[in-house]
């Protein structure tokens, strides 16, 4: 731990959030916006965000959240489907509101079932993605139901990311909310293209949190929480300095009752301390000077987009997480609800 009291840092941007859509997004949306200056919008909608038109659709209804005289600019992302066409990677390259394609392996996830059977499927479209310099962001685990849980992250890696990376060197990808030593290591060794998101979570907890007295809901999140070791290996290379890893929350709020239920989905809400949880774990690592280059350049820098122009300031200052947040009709159950964080935004 520093003695530092306070930090004041570049705004900083989210390259991984997801904020639902109609009634929910004023719920959320503020949340983000008044800490982050951008953020790499989630196209996991249902129906998904497969098209140019979905999604400057989607961001004119996330911009109609705001609060008035908010600056928020959502960083729009279109949904690989085993049938994404390469003019519509090409119409997406030309809208500068598109920023990404995503990659869900089929079933990987919360509405993944129009994701990707087979990559092999997508190979047009990669081609086009890699010609024109659109980024991949990649939820990196298998969906074999034979493969263990805690080791699909790895799997994935390994058989289905490495030969893609191979096949196509140049296209860049954002693996993201890496969970392994072995994805970090990955990235550390990849060439320039490759880059990686960590949520605060996973660097936060490991496994044990979600049984820690019991079943812990609202700590099940995919890819799932891992040991201790990887936590470490995690924390290691974000506070490294080094610039393929950079901030992405995967904020992802669901409903009370879709969480506390008897199958809950998967997803943690982050977005009400994002930046106040990244610090505290920068702080625990003595590394605060490195938060900066981490939540606010190496993400833009990655994208090819501007850095931010100005400021926010931390202070290591204790405050209470409300027990729940409004959700549309519902409650949403936030990280460390009801608990303290030992730094806020000023
Ligand atoms: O925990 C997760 N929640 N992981 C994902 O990949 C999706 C996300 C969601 O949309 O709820
Ligand atoms: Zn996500």
């Amino acid at each position: 731990m520093s003695q530092m009291r306070s930090i004041t840092i570049t705004r900083p941007d989210d390259w991984h959030l997801h904020v639902r859509d109609n009634e929910y997004l004023a719920n959320v949306v503020p949340h983000t916006a008044s800490t982050f200056s951008r953020a790499i919008i989630m196209p996991n909608l249902n129906p998904p965000v497969t098209s140019v038109e979905l999604a400057l659709a989607y961001r004119k209804r996330i911009l109609s959240a705001l609060p008035e005289n908010t600056a928020f600019n959502p960083l729009m992302v279109l949904y690989l489907t085993n049938n994404t066409t390469t003019d519509e990677i090409v119409k997406a390259c030309n809208e500068t509101n598109i920023h990404a394609v995503k990659y869900y392996p089929a079933g990987a996830t919360t509405n993944s079932d129009a994701g990707v059977t087979d990559i092999k499927n997508c190979y047009d479209a990669l081609a086009k993605m890699e010609e024109l310099g659109l980024p991949l962001l990649v939820h990196g685990e298998v969906t074999d139901p034979d493969v263990d849980v805690f080791d699909r992250e790895q799997v994935f890696i390994d058989k289905v990311l490495l030969p893609v990376t191979k096949k196509f060197p140049l296209l860049k990808i954002v693996l993201e909310h890496i969970t392994t030593k072995h994805a970090a290591e990955f990235v550390t060794d990849s060439n320039e293209n490759i880059a990686a998101t960590i949520t605060p979570h996973h660097l936060l907890f490991n496994r044990n949190v979600m049984f820690k007295g019991g079943m812990n809901p609202h700590y099940y999140c995919l890819p799932i929480l891992k040991r201790e070791m990887h936590r470490q290996a995690l924390i290691a290379v974000a506070t490294s300095g080094n610039q393929k890893f950079f901030l992405g929350t995967d904020s992802a709020p669901h409903a009370q009752d879709k969480k506390e239920t008897s199958c809950g989905c998967a997803g943690i809400y982050s977005a009400h301390a994002a930046i106040e949880l990244y610090a505290e774990v920068f702080d625990e690592a003595n590394a605060l000077d490195k938060l900066e280059g981490f939540a606010s350049f190496f993400g833009a820098d990655f994208y090819g987009l501007p850095r931010n122009t100005g400021t926010i300031t931390l202070e290591k200052t204790d405050w209470q997480v409300p027990d729940s947040y409004s959700f549309a009709q519902q409650k949403l159950i936030p990280l460390r609800a009801g608990e303290i964080i030992h730094w806020k935004k000023v």
